[in-house]
């Protein structure tokens, strides 16, 4: 099974949505492996968003992810990674489709709700700059069974 990173940013945690955005990915039928409340280092995101420095976006970008506590989530299945960055939409608001996470909440590119990795790769590097491998949790559900 593949597993993605997932991050309800500092504006979604204050409005109150991180139990909706969960719910979307529970009722997808994914699998839950870790999940905490934590406030991003100045590392932790200067880390997270290497690729991006010297960008445009870059500084105010790091200034939101430790502006708040985010919720970070690690969660497991068949092709999530697409599936997953499908259902949180695109980033700008304004090509963001309604029924996507962003197109359903989000009214601007900069406060966007969530974060999902874009890569196997980024996935890896993400889960591990904010979980433990003793965090990830093994368990099977047989409803399983009734998605695959
Ligand atoms: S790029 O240049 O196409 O690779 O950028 P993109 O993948 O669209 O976005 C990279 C992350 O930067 C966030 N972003 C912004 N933040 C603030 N202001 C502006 N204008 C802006 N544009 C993009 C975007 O949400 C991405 O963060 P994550 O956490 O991956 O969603």
């Amino acid at each position: 099974m593949e597993k993605t990173f997932l991050m309800v940013k500092p504006d979604g945690v204050q409005r109150g949505l991180v139990a909706e955005i969960m719910g979307r990915f529970e009722r997808r039928g994914f699998q839950l492996v870790a999940a905490k409340l934590l406030q991003v280092s100045q590392e932790q995101a200067e880390r997270h968003y290497e690729e991006h420095h010297g960008k445009p976006f870059y500084d105010n970008l790091i200034k939101f992810i430790t502006s708040g506590p985010v919720f970070a989530m690690v969660w497991e299945g068949d092709d999530i990674i697409t599936l997953s960055r499908t259902m949180i939409g695109k980033t700008n608001a304004a090509e963001a489709q309604p029924g996507t996470i962003r197109g359903d909440f989000a009214a601007s590119t900069r406060l966007n709700l969530i974060h999902g990795s874009d890569s196997p790769e980024s996935a890896e590097r993400e889960i591990a700059n904010y979980f433990s491998p003793d965090e990830l949790v093994v368990y099977t559900k047989t409803i399983q069974n009734w998605i695959y």
